[in-house]
C-alpha cells in the first residue's frame, strides 16, 4: 500500500506485496499452523464419524462455502488486463488533470471489457453492448472512464435503468433466454421506449458482435466537462480507437463460436498479451466550448446522441497499451470497482440525467458486491497515491490508522490531514450556475429520437444494412407477441421506410400505416409541475 506517490511500473510492484505463490512451501492453516494431513478429516476411528474438533476441516470447508460473491448486476461477464497510458500532447488549454498535461508521465491502467446482459459464465459472443472500463491510476488519484463500445445509450434518464435491465435480462418466470436480447420483454420495453431507437440501430449492427476485444472502439458516452487551471470549463466526449481497426464477426459465425468456445474473446485477449502482441488504442477527445453548448440540433446532455465527427473532430491525445495479464481473475478482474464518479481535478460532470444517476449507482452496488465500505483498500482498487482522511472502521478494514483524532476540524492534531487548496490540486467542483424550478421532467431538446438513428443507418454500407435487416428479422422473429413486433415495425419505419418493409416482409407482417407517436414528458405549457401528461414528441 503506497505511503508516497509511486510511478507506473511501481504500481505493478505495489501489487506484488499482496501476491502469494505457494510453490514449494509447507501448507498452513490461515492462522499459520503447519498442516500435516489435508486429505483425511479427523474421525472417531477409521470408520467413525467426523469430529467437531477438526479445525483444519472446518476452516477449509468454511472458506470454500464462502468463496462466491454476488456477480455484477450488469456487466457480470468480463475480461481484463493491465497496461499503460502515454500522452502525445498536453491538454493544458482545456484541463488541469496532471496525467493529461505532462507527456513524460506514464499512467498505469487496468481495463475490463464485458458483455452487459449475460451472467458471469455466459458466452463472449451474444448480440450485446460491450463494456469498456478503464481505471487510470493517476498521480492525483484514480480516474475511471466507464464506457461502452457504442457511443450512445438506450435511455435518457437513469430512473429507467432498472426497467431496461429487467427487460433485457432472462425473463423472471423461467430464466430464459441467457445472454440474449431476442425475447418478448426486451422488445416490449424497447417498442415502448422510442428514445432507445438510435442505440437499437447500433445494437442490430455488426458493432454488437465484435471479432475481438482488441478490435472495438470505446466511448465515454456522456458529455463530460474539462476544467483548466484558470477554472475555465469546456465540454468533452471521450473516445478509444483501436489501432487494429474495428472488426466484427457475422451473426452465423457468432452463434457457432458461442457453441464451440464461449471464452473466445477472453482467450483471444489473454493469448495476444501472453505472446507479446499487445493491444493498443488511441485516446481521443471531442472538445466543445462552453459558449457553443446550444449550437447543435440535439442536446449535449442527451446520452442517446453523439456529436458527429464531421461537426467536431476527434483529436488523438494519447495511446493505451495493454501489456500484462492479471495474476488472478478473482482478485483483480472480479474485485475491481469502476465508478463514473471517480474523477480527478480537471475532469468534472455535466447534468446529463443518465450520468447523474450513475453517480449514485456504482458505489451503492459495490457496497454489497464487495462486502462493505472498505473495498477501495483491495489491491486492484488502491490508488498509486497515499490515502489520508477521517474515514474509519467497517467490515474488513485493512488500514491501521494511528493517532488520537479522526475528525475535522480539530485543534489537537493527532493524525488529522489538511484540506488541499486549488493550487495543491485539491478537487473543487465546477461552479456551474443553476437557476431553475425543481421538476420531474425533461427538456424538449431531448425529443428527437429518430434523426441520428437514420444518420447511423445511412452511414452503413449495403452489406452492413443487410445485416441490420437480418438482425431485426431474427430478433423480432423470436418475439411471440405479435403486437410487439408490429409496434417495433412502426418505430423502425420512422428510421427508414425501406428497412421497415424488408423486416416486415421477413416477419410476414405489414408496416403499420400510422405508427404510434413516441410519448415524451415535458413541462406542461402552463408551467404547472403538478400534473405531467405524456405528450406526443
Ligand atoms: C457496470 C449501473 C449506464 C458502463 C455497472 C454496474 C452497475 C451499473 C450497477 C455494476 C458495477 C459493479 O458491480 O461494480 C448503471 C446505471 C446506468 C448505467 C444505473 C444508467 C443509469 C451505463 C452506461 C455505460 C455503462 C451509459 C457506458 C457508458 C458500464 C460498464 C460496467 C458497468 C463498462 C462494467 C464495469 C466493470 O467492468 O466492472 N453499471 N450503468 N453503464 N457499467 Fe453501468
Amino acid at each position: 500500500k503506497p505511503t508516497e506517490k509511486i510511478t507506473a511500473s511501481e504500481k505493478v510492484n505495489e501489487l506484488s506485496a499482496d501476491r502469494e505463490n505457494s510453490a514449494g512451501q509447507l501448507m498452513t492453516t490461515n492462522t499459520g499452523v503447519k498442516v500435516n494431513d489435508d486429505q483425511n478429516s479427523l474421525k472417531a476411528g477409521e470408520r467413525g464419524g467426523t469430529l467437531m474438533e477438526d479445525f483444519i476441516f472446518r476452516e477449509k470447508m468454511t472458506h470454500f462455502d464462502h468463496e462466491r460473491i454476488p456477480e455484477r448486476v450488469v456487466h457480470a461477464r468480463g475480461s481484463a488486463a493491465h497496461g499503460v497510458f502515454k500522452l502525445y500532447k498536453p491538454l493544458s488549454e482545456f484541463t488541469r488533470a496532471a496525467f493529461l498535461n505532462d507527456t513524460s508521465i506514464e499512467t498505469p491502467v487496468f481495463v475490463r471489457f464485458s458483455t452487459v446482459a449475460g451472467s458471469r459464465g455466459s458466452t463472449d459472443l451474444p448480440r450485446d453492448v460491450r463494456g469498456f472500463a478503464v481505471k487510470f491510476y493517476t498521480q492525483e488519484g484514480n480516474f475511471d472512464l466507464v464506457g461502452n463500445n457504442m457511443p450512445v445509450f438506450f435511455i435518457q434518464d437513469a430512473i429507467k435503468f432498472p426497467d431496461l435491465i429487467h427487460a433485457v435480462k432472462p425473463e423472471p418466470h423461467n430464466e430464459i433466454p441467457q445472454a440474449a436480447s431476442a425475447h418478448d420483454t426486451f422488445w416490449d420495453f424497447i417498442s415502448l421506449m422510442p428514445e432507445s431507437t438510435h442505440m437499437i440501430l447500433w445494437l442490430m449492427s455488426d458493432r454488437a458482435i465484435p471479432r475481438s476485444l482488441r478490435m472495438m472502439e470505446g466511448f465515454g458516452v456522456h458529455t463530460f466537462r474539462l476544467v483548466n487551471d484558470a477554472g475555465k470549463a469546456c465540454f468533452v466526449k471521450f473516445h478509444w480507437k483501436p489501432l487494429l481497426g474495428v472488426h466484427s464477426v457475422a451473426w452465423d459465425e457468432a452463434q457457432k463460436i458461442s457453441g464451440k468456445d464461449p471464452d473466445f474473446h477472453r482467450r483471444d485477449l489473454w493469448e495476444a498479451i501472453e505472446s507479446g502482441n499487445f493491444p493498443e488504442w488511441e485516446f481521443g477527445v471531442q472538445i466543445v466550448k462552453e459558449e457553443d453548448e446550444m449550437s447543435f440540433d440535439f442536446d449535449l446532455l442527451d446520452p442517446t446522441k453523439l456529436i458527429p465527427e464531421e461537426l467536431v473532430p476527434v483529436i488523438p491525445i494519447g495511446k493505451m497499451t495493454l501489456n500484462r495479464n492479471p495474476d488472478n481473475f478473482f482478485a483483480e478482474t472480479e474485485q475491481v470497482a469502476f465508478h463514473v464518479g471517480h474523477v480527478v481535478p480537471g475532469i468534472d460532470f455535466t447534468n446529463d440525467p443518465l450520468l447523474q444517476g450513475r453517480l449514485f449507482s456504482y458505489t451503492d452496488t459495490q457496497l454489497i458486491r464487495l462486502g462493505g465500505p472498505n473495498f477501495q483498500e483491495i489491491p486492484i482498487n488502491r490508488p498509486v497515491v497515499p490515502v489520508h482522511n477521517n474515514q474509519r472502521d467497517g467490515f474488513m478494514r485493512q488500514t491501521i490508522n494511528q493517532g488520537k483524532t479522526s475528525y475535522h476540524p480539530n485543534s489537537i492534531g493527532g493524525g488529522c490531514p489538511f484540506q488541499a487548496k486549488w493550487a495543491e490540486q485539491g478537487f473543487a467542483s465546477y461552479a456551474e450556475r443553476i437557476d431553475a424550478n425543481k421538476v420531474r421532467a425533461r427538456s424538449k431538446s431531448f425529443f428527437d429520437h429518430f434523426s441520428q438513428a437514420t444518420l447511423f443507418y445511412n452511414s452503413q454500407s449495403e452489406a452492413e444494412q443487410e445485416h441490420i435487416v437480418n438482425a431485426f428479422s431474427f430478433e423480432l422473429g423470436k418475439v411471440e407477441i405479435v403486437a410487439i413486433r408490429q409496434r417495433m415495425l412502426g418505430i423502425i419505419s420512422q428510421v427508414d421506410q425501406a428497412l421497415a418493409e424488408k423486416v416486415a416482409f421477413n416477419l410476414g407482417l405489414e408496416v403499420p400505416k400510422k405508427p404510434e407517436q413516441p410519448m415524451n414528458h415535458s413541462i406542461p405549457a402552463d408551467g404547472n409541475p403538478k400534473d405531467f401528461q405524456p405528450v406526443p414528441g
